[in-house]
């Protein structure tokens, strides 16, 4: 099957140098309901995700554990893998920057750029921070403690005095800014396309683009004494994986990404850095940039040093993968900046999955069970707040549709919670269980339409919650090629008469344990 609707979302890829967190979950998960969702609207997904497996930080922290780079990439690598099959995510492929298909591709945009004349050799003097893998100017550092100096980010910075090449990154400078003008979506949310922009119109140096002082990298073609600097080695990854320098096949389909999905200590590596890199290459920029806020652990900054990472297969363990899922996404506006506490992990787990709509299917569905010889019962002619409840329930998806195409996951799931409160309010309005007794073929028309509701709720639920929204479809006896986006509305309603399997709860509750916090 052709369609000719494609969709390219990323994921950074992801350094080497640690072992997964919640903040690398957060933003594969983010990436895996957008393809999830992307794909059952009918779009030819492209969902990759990957590991970061070159340069200073990662040669230093395997010198740190006594190993090789390559066995500290080995090792990790196969942890951020484990991680996102952990958390059910659909990527269609796993970059490492290790791999021969990147290495070429990455030598080839190198020897691109040196044909456009984009690329000097020189000397680069000035700060470094290995932990952000970043060059900084002077004018940006703050003080650190005992009149030290730290970036922006708070991470030591070194100087640096070594031969290099350098991207001639000044000369964009005006022709960035024409493409942030023409291009408003290019970067969300607006906050972070504000910084870029007055980051950009604040004049742009040169980039250096090569290291002499360590090994660990991508040889520059023709100079084996520097390996390529790491962010232009990490940021071809998003074309190598389509096929780069191969531009007819995947390439010619799915580029321009889409989304690159970033979190907001990268963005001007990827909004400044590497539209000028691809630019320059002759090639085309990303469609779109979004960079997602920060998380914090019970209030805290996460740190390897205060202890507090949180390890997203014990969060997993303890409250169940979809519930995570539903958490991560709702607790935050996304964009913001978020705080995981148990507390408040609990509180979204029990009252929004497990009261509102665990408790609306479980009622209907064990109604229907008991009432209608388990299967979906007749209807009559609905009334108005029949009419009310439908009309509600199947004009979902465009609200759902348009908040997800601008990433605003939380009112994605808001619709979608209104409609379920509306059906909760509708049920003890219109009490089915009294009608059992003074009007069964009335009681029928409500079961009905309160069924109808939770199957085009179990559809769109699907992207972010994939298993228990895929048991409830079950249980509403829709086969698995009736579960598209094209299937929500009037005109696959349910149809009366269809046998339905026993119910069970999908959406348990989390019980504190005696004594626990
Ligand atoms: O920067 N809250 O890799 P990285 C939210 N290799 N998101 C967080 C987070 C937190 N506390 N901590 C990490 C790199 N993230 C480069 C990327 S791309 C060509 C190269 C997420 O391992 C967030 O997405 O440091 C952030 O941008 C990313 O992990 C950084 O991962
Ligand atoms: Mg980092």
């Amino acid at each position: 099957m052709s369609v000719d609707k494609t969709f390219y979302v990323t994921t950074p890829i992801y350094y080497v140098n640690d072992k997964p967190h919640i903040g690398h979950a957060y933003t594969t998960l983010a990436c895996d309901v957008l393809a999830r969702f992307k794909r059952l609207d009918g779009y030819d997904v492209k969902f990759l995700t990957g590991t970061d497996e070159h340069g200073q930080k990662v040669e230093k922290s395997a010198e740190g554990f006594g190993t090789s780079p390559q066995e500290l990439a080995d090792r990790n690598s196969a942890n951020f893998r484990e991680l996102a099959a952990r958390l059910d995510c659909s990527n269609d492929d796993f970059i490492r920057t290790t791999e021969p298909r990147h290495i070429r591709s990455v030598q080839a945009l190198w020897a691109r750029l040196v044909a456009a004349g984009d690329i000097y050799v020189g000397h680069y003097e000035g700060w470094y921070s290995v932990r952000d893998e970043a060059f900084y100017g002077e004018d940006e550092l703050v003080p650190g403690p005992n009149g030290t100096k730290h970036a922006p980010s708070g991470a030591p910075v070194e100087w640096v005095k070594e031969p290099s090449y350098f991207f001639r990154l000044s000369a964009w400078q005006d022709r960035l800014l024409a493409w942030y003008e023409a291009n408003p979506d290019c970067i969300g949310p607006q906050s972070r396309r504000n910084e870029v922009i007055s980051f950009v119109k604040g004049g742009l140096q040169d980039l250096s683009v090569s290291r002499t002082s360590f090994k660990w990298g991508i040889p520059v073609p023709g100079d084996d004494a520097h390996v390529m600097y790491v962010w232009l080695d990490a940021l071809t990854n998003y074309i190598t994986a389509i096929g780069y320098p191969d531009i007819t096949g995947e390439f010619a389909r799915y580029w321009p990404a889409d989304l690159h999905m970033v979190g907001k200590d990268i963005v001007r590596f990827h909004a400044v850095y590497w539209p000028a890199f691809l630019m320059a290459a002759g090639l085309e920029p990303p469609r779109r940039v979004f960079a997602h806020g920060w998380w914090t652990n019970e209030g805290q900054k996460i740190s390897k040093s205060v202890g507090n990472v949180i390890d997203p297969v014990a969060l997993i363990e303890r409250y169940g993968l979809d519930q995570v899922r539903y958490f991560l996404l709702r607790e935050v506006p996304f964009g913001n900046d978020g705080d995981f506490s148990h507390r408040a992990m609990v509180q979204r787990m029990n009252s929004e999955l497990a009261n509102d709509y665990g408790n609306l299917a479980q009622r209907v569905l064990s109604m229907i069970g008991k009432n209608c010889a388990g299967q979906v019962p007749q209807h009559g002619e609905p009334g108005a707040d029949d009419r009310e409840m439908l009309d509600a329930a199947h004009g979902l998806l465009p609200k759902v549709r348009d908040a997800i195409d601008r990433q605003l996951f939380h009112e994605a799931l808001e619709a979608m919670w209104g409609v379920i409160r509306a059906a909760n309010g509708y049920v003890d309005r219109q009490a089915p269980w009294a009608l059992k007794k003074t009007d069964p073929a009335r009681m029928g028309t409500v079961l009905w339409v309160l069924a109808e509701t939770v199957r085009n709720l179990a559809l769109l639920t699907q992207a972010f919650m994939p298993a228990a929204s895929g048991r409830l479809l079950d249980q509403l006896g829709i086969g698995p090629d009736a579960r598209t986006l094209h299937h929500c509305g009037s005109h696959h309603a349910l149809k009366p008469g269809t046998p339905l399997p026993a119910p069970a709860g999908v959406f348990p509750r989390f019980v504190e344990e005696e004594g626990a916090a």
